[in-house]
């Protein structure tokens, strides 16, 4: 039976420690130094690697959002798709998108080659912007505008899918952005399939 009682203050009896061998000493040296690499790249890499949203960033009420959205359609409306309307906005313009459950509104009607200004928010609840099947994502937070400066570098049909779980009609949140062809005369060699934007990775400010 062990009868004896012991403090934890004082080191144990026996041979219960050595000191670390050569090898470990260095390995943990060297995962300390990655550790520090790693630490200095957040900082590094929010104004070095175009990683975080470098567009507009503010705070906004997504009542306010939704009323520029809706004066953003009023302003370029084209046409409609079953009831959602297609926006064609002028190269440079302000593109307003607004993603509620379970929609992305409106449908976006750009042109190849021309830049414009996405603002991103919510009505409700975190969306993921998603643009299939170009990898382009983007977290949509309510009570925030991103404005995304873009340049859409190829055209097609594309579908926006909500790639952040939001509830039950979650699957069934898809939107649209057309892009056409740039006129004949502003034709340049573009060469890559991808669209270029400031930004493409989820996250930001919360
Ligand atoms: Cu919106 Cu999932």
């Amino acid at each position: 039976m062990h009868t004896e009682t012991h403090t934890g203050l004082e080191s144990p009896r026996g041979n219960w420690w050595k000191p670390a061998h050569k090898a470990e000493k260095v390995w943990v040296g060297i995962a300390f130094a990655w550790c520090m690499v790693l630490f200095a790249m957040m900082p590094l890499w929010h104004w070095k690697g175009g990683q975080n949203p470098s567009g507009i960033r503010r705070r906004v009420e997504p009542t306010a959002f939704f009323a520029r959205t809706e004066e953003f359609i009023k302003q370029y409306k084209v046409g409609d798709d079953r009831g959602m309307p297609i926006v064609q906005p002028p190269a440079g313009a302000d593109v307003y998108l607004t993603a509620m459950a379970f929609q992305w509104r409106p449908i976006l009607k750009l042109q190849k080659g021309a830049q414009y200004t996405l603002h991103l928010s919510s009505l409700d609840v975190n969306h993921g912007f998603s643009l299939f099947p170009i990898n382009v994502n983007f977290q949509v937070v309510p009570g925030y505008d991103y404005g995304l400066r873009v340049r859409p570098n190829a055209s097609g049909d594309f579908r926006i899918m909500c790639n952040e779980f939001c509830g039950i009609g979650h699957h069934t949140m898809v939107g649209r952005v057309i892009v056409d062809d740039a006129p004949a005369v502003a034709t340049t060699a573009a060469t890559t399939t991808t669209v270029t934007t400031t930004v493409t990775t989820t996250g930001g400010v919360r």
